[in-house]
């Protein structure tokens, strides 16, 4: 272990609060589309398959820009992927709140896609490449808090816009429907986004793999407050071992083709959507319906969740670094499993069907504390820990790479759990949340087994080994 500083200082805070602006882009961009589908389906003359498919677009996208970002931010630069993210969603916003018609806005949220997945991958990879290793789980965690502010920031623009307009189809400023103008705010953040990312250092780690020693130097000095730079650089050669370029192949193992560890980063990938945390977020108005309430307090309880998983995630920071990740890990899996149980067996009682289902009461309250019960179990722990340690668990000359793949195989989980959904809820939807309850208990066995604590380990000492690394703690 080398001198890494200690404390927290604004510099830090300021650099990480920038690259985490791209967790509030991914959150804004996965939400918006709520507000703004009924009306654009409407203009446009969509329904069914297509207006899924203008949703789930997005999702393809960002399984792509995940993909192409960790590569990418091998070879140019973590920095240069946050401006390509930026104008993305710039671009992105324009096209969307412009289309003429249905396939062009596929197309422009397709785009603005590509920025979400590469802003999956880079914020956390950054945050964990700038950190001292003491307070890395509390600024990794602010990509997680600047995603559900995100999320939070597009329904109230949403609201707003649609209430100024007097409905989402209603015509606002400039002779442009309100749904229109909900993408084009997107603009706004995305800007910003872009201007913050020019301003912000490259990140050590990569300055030294590109042999720019002096201004990796300079970075650690200024901003992790490293003080024996000479040391700390030799680490990072140490453990990037200098030789070839970072490439996919560098993820290949002894373990079914890959490396222990890239496996765990990929389940926990995987269990972090298979517990069906974005149903709750991507379908709340019909779930909030089923429970009894109109249109406007379904859309009040969705914006009460969400101010619930802001204030969750701000618990998971001040908790991050003193209790460590598997405890938080460990106490969410057992949370969710308890709230998605039962919610299963809350919507047993359900009548009708579909569109249609509707539950008596008590089981209608049952399901609403329970499903906010199940958010506070994962805001608290699994929604904020899996990116903070996609960011920090793999080493060095795999990172960028690694993050890549889970991130990627994240979105897919994403996609795959909210185009079955509606299927899934027409068999039943005790089904539904009963198959998301067996994921959170399976999430609890595997981080009993599999996953190693990072908390205050420096980014140097993780090991390709997953057992090996849990061994060290
Ligand atoms: C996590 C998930 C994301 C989800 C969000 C909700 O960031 O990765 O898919 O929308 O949490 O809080």
């Amino acid at each position: 272990m080398s001198d890494s500083g200690s404390t927290m200082n604004g510099r830090i805070l300021g650099i990480s609060l920038a690259a985490a602006m791209g967790g509030f882009l991914f959150g804004f961009d996965t939400a918006v589309i709520n507000g703004a589908i009924d009306a654009m389906s409407e203009d446009f003359g969509i329904s069914g398959f297509l207006q899924g498919f203008a949703v789930s677009s997005a999702l393809l996208g960002c399984v792509v820009g995940a993909w192409l970002a960790g590569p990418m931010a091998s070879r140019q630069g973590r920095v240069r992927v946050m401006v390509i993210a930026a104008a993305l969603f710039f671009v992105s916003a324009i096209g969307s709140g412009l289309a003429f018609g249905t396939w062009d806005l596929i197309a422009w949220r397709a785009l603005g896609g590509l920025g979400v997945g590469a802003a999956s991958v880079i914020a956390p990879a950054y945050i964990a490449e700038v950190s001292p290793a003491d307070v890395r789980g509390r600024l990794g965690s602010l990509q997680q808090l600047a995603i559900v502010l995100g999320i939070f920031a597009a329904l109230l623009s949403d609201a707003f816009l649609a209430d100024v307009a007097g409905g989402a189809a209603e015509e606002l400023w400039l002779g442009q429907e309100a749904w229109r103008w909900m993408f084009l705010a997107e603009a706004i953040p995305a800007a910003i986004y872009g201007l913050l990312a020019l301003t912000i250092p490259e990140s050590p780690r990569y300055l030294v793999d590109q042999h720019r020693e002096e201004e990796a130097a300079e970075v650690l000095r200024k901003y992790t407050g490293v003080k024996d730079t000479a040391t700390k650089i030799k680490e990072i050669h140490h453990s990037l071992k200098r030789e070839a370029k970072e490439s996919l192949g560098d993820l290949r193992g002894a373990s079914m083709g890959l490396k222990p560890i890239v496996w765990v980063g990929i389940a926990l990938a995987v269990f972090q959507q298979f517990v069906g945390i974005n149903v709750i977020f991507y379908y709340s108005t019909s779930l909030w319906r089923s429970v009894g309430f109109d249109e406007s307090q379904a859309l009040t309880t969705s914006v009460i969740t969400s101010v619930t998983n802001v204030l969750v995630t701000i618990v998971a920071i001040l908790l991050v670094d003193k209790v460590g990740r598997r405890p938080l890990l460990i106490g969410g899996s057992i949370g969710m499993a308890v709230t998605l149980g039962t919610l299963a067996v809350a919507f047993s009682q359900a009548q009708g069907s579909g569109e249609d289902v509707s539950l008596p009461q008590p089981w209608g309250t049952v399901a609403l504390v329970a499903a906010n019960l199940f958010v506070v179990s994962f805001g608290a722990t699994w929604g904020p820990i899996m990116w903070v340690m996609l960011g920090e668990m793999f080493p060095n000359k795999i990172r960028a790479t690694a993050v890549s793949v889970a991130s990627a195989i994240n979105w897919v989980a994403n996609f795959v759990v909210s185009t079955t959904f509606p299927t899934l809820s027409e068999i039943s939807l005790s089904l539904a949340y009963g198959l998301y309850a067996t994921f959170a208990f399976l999430s609890l066995l595997f981080v009993l087994w599999k996953v190693p604590e990072t908390k205050g380990r420096e980014l140097e000492d993780m090991t390709d080994d997953a057992r090996q690394s849990k061994a060290r703690t």
